[in-house]
């Protein structure tokens, strides 16, 4: 017979063991949607789950297939920039929608992504996780989490969007260029995450939020929401446009998903994401 310290320490292991279970299996058996991730592609090591979701939905993948993997090689950021994706400790999936709207509404997705992937965290993690518009997920004022839309298009009408979301679950250090504005869920609730149990709260709210979406072709059904979970709301920003910088009050989203900021005059300045960066007047969020 096992001393009570011998099974609470099997328990423990045991414990463990499930959180750290990533895969197929444990992808499948979490997730508990109607039509987002139903389908599971999983990988040991991909060169980016947005690349190769691409290749699988020109070769008929359906909408809703998820392309998973445990490791990246060639993970791909925003602006052209690289995706720090090593082995055993993140979340690197793309969902792939194909959808029959036209193309400049696609950008809003990752916005409804962004909402979904604060509102997996928060309900995995049991902590508030907030949005940097357009589409960073932070906890306590760090990133937690990057998305990238992707699309192909042909003759103007749209064959697949690739939706990338990486979210650092387990990772402890930081490329020193982003050290002070990264961090990883673990660290930050000081607890194990499962990264099985993430993607399924963030695949089962986002297709919630996506199918609103689809009713209207607006934000109008996210937009209270999203607005709440924004880090920078009612609060000074700078905004980096490459046509000229300036500082204003960020008062939160229209139904567009642009950003509306207050300028010293009281008059409204819609910001639309494409080359622009907003800041917290002192760093990144604040
Ligand atoms: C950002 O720069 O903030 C966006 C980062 C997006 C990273 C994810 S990881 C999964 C998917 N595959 C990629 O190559 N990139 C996205």
């Amino acid at each position: 017979m096992m001393s009570g310290k011998a099974e609470a320490a099997v328990d423990k292991v045991f414990v463990k063991e499930m959180l750290e279970a990533f895969g197929r299996e444990a992808l499948e058996a979490a997730i508990d949607t109607k039509w987002a991730g139903k389908h599971i592609c999983y990988f040991k090591e991909l060169d980016s789950t947005n690349a190769r979701a691409k290749q699988e939905a020109d070769n008929g993948a359906a909408e809703g297939t998820l392309v998973v993997t445990d490791m990246q090689t060639a993970g791909r950021g925003r602006r052209g920039r690289s995706w720090n994706s090593p082995a055993g400790v993140n979340l690197y999936f793309t969902l792939i929608l194909k959808p029959v709207y036209q193309p400049d509404k696609a950008a809003m997705v990752t916005l409804v992504m962004a909402l979904a992937v604060a509102e997996g965290i928060s309900l995995t993690c049991g902590m508030e996780a907030e949005i940097k518009w357009p589409n960073d997920v932070v906890v306590n004022g760090k990133k937690v989490c990057g998305i990238l839309t992707e699309m192909n298009v042909e003759h103007g009408q749209i064959q697949c969007v690739a939706v990338g979301v990486g979210v650092n679950v387990g990772l402890q250090e930081f490329p020193p260029e982003i050290a002070d504005k990264a961090a990883s869920l673990e660290a930050e609730c000081g607890k194990p995450v499962s990264r099985a149990a993430l993607a399924a709260n963030i695949l089962k709210a986002f297709e919630k939020y996506y199918e609103s979406f689809l009713q209207e072709l607006s934000l109008s059904c996210i937009r209270d929401k999203y607005n709440r979970r924004l880090v920078n709301r009612d609060r000074e920003v700078r905004v980096l446009d490459p046509q000229g910088e300036f500082q204003g009050i960020a008062r939160g989203i229209n139904e567009f998903g642009e950003l509306l900021v207050e300028r010293d005059d009281g008059s409204v300045t819609i910001v639309f994401a494409g080359e622009v960066s907003v800041r917290g007047i002192y760093g990144y969020t604040v």
